[in-house]
């Protein structure tokens, strides 16, 4: 079989069935007796992927390492799979670089901050899938972002990623040419993440652009950086233009995920807390608990969006 987005498979009652399959955008990987993962610190020949992940279903991102193991615990206990004081053995353990996750059909995994580090970890998080032969798989990043025109905490599903000129694309140099990739999200999922939190009836969420940038300070027109050659009317301007094109919040690595989630034909979604309203700063000053709780509502929605799917709501 041609590594393809569906594939036609029989059931044990001979009806056909379609099966989305990940579409892997490489002919090379074919012709390779090995593939190595190096920074999961995982391969194809050390390390069985259909049996360690052959039922994944759902795969969830994040930037740090303790807030995906903190969301392995919680999901594990809302789908029953947990027991008190368990622990969950990071799987990339070989590797300080990422971390990763799983418990039962649901996978956690790190990706550190900003484009170049979650396009490395996608890279071999796509061939994982693929080597596993997993089948209709869900990606939802989960993350925090800086909001505009939003009270802090309210939760973005994001409809598109746009880059730092408000277009739904993002630009990468590929043997010196510039290439142009579409950043659309699942329409249909995000709609249904939508629904999950007027179920769960707890915080704000809208669903609207995200726009994703390279840094974390001049990228996103903060004043607080240790470089910053405009003023405060320019940042303003700048935000309130990006509010009117329909951006709701800033983060550093939806774009990235979108192109790569689309080329791979994986259903995606990005759903990110603000921390603050960036109209009214550009530190964040809230108490640490307040963070904490702000930052756990990705992962309650997706939680509970990922129940539902399982029929355990
Ligand atoms: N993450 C970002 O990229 N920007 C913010 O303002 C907050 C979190």
């Amino acid at each position: 079989m041609a590594p393809g987005s569906s594939d036609e498979k029989k059931t044990d009652d001979g009806q056909a069935s379609k099966e989305n399959f990940i579409h892997l955008c490489n002919p090379h990987l074919e012709k390779m007796k090995e593939d190595i993962l190096y920074h999961f610190a995982l391969g194809t020949g050390t390390h069985d992927f259909p049996t360690l992940f052959g039922d994944v279903k759902f795969v969830c991102v994040g930037g740090s390492p303790s807030r995906m193991k903190a969301f392995i615990a919680y999901i594990a206990e809302e789908l029953g799979l947990g027991s008190p004081g368990c622990d969950y053995p990071n799987i990339c353990a070989g590797t300080d670089r990422y971390a990763m996750y799983k418990v039962g059909p649901v996978l956690s995994v790190s990706h550190g901050m900003g484009i170049p580090s979650i396009s490395i970890m996608l890279h071999e998080l796509i061939k994982l899938l693929y080597h596993a032969k997993c089948s209709d798989i869900t990606i939802i990043r989960i993350g925090t972002s800086g909001g505009i025109g939003l009270e802090p905490g309210s939760v973005v599903i994001t409809r598109q990623s746009v880059d730092a000129t408000f277009k739904p694309q993002l630009e990468q140099v590929i043997l010196g040419k510039t290439v142009i990739r579409d950043t659309n999200l699942d329409e249909q999922l995000a709609k249904e993440l939508m629904q999950c939190s007027k179920e769960i009836g707890q915080f704000n969420t809208v669903i609207g652009n995200t726009m994703c940038t390279l840094d974390f300070y001049e990228g996103q027109g903060r004043l607080d950086g240790a470089i910053c050659l405009y003023d405060e009317e320019e940042k303003l301007q700048y935000l309130k233009d990006a509010y009117e094109s329909g951006v709701r919040n800033i983060e550093m690595e939806s774009s990235v995920f979108a192109a790569m989630c689309n080329l791979s034909c994986v259903k995606a979604a990005v759903v990110c807390v603000t921390l603050l309203n960036r109209l009214e700063g550009d530190q964040i000053t809230s108490p640490h608990d307040v963070l904490v709780e702000y930052q756990q509502r990705p992962q309650k929605l997706v939680g509970y969006f990922i129940k539902k799917s399982l029929g355990k709501v």
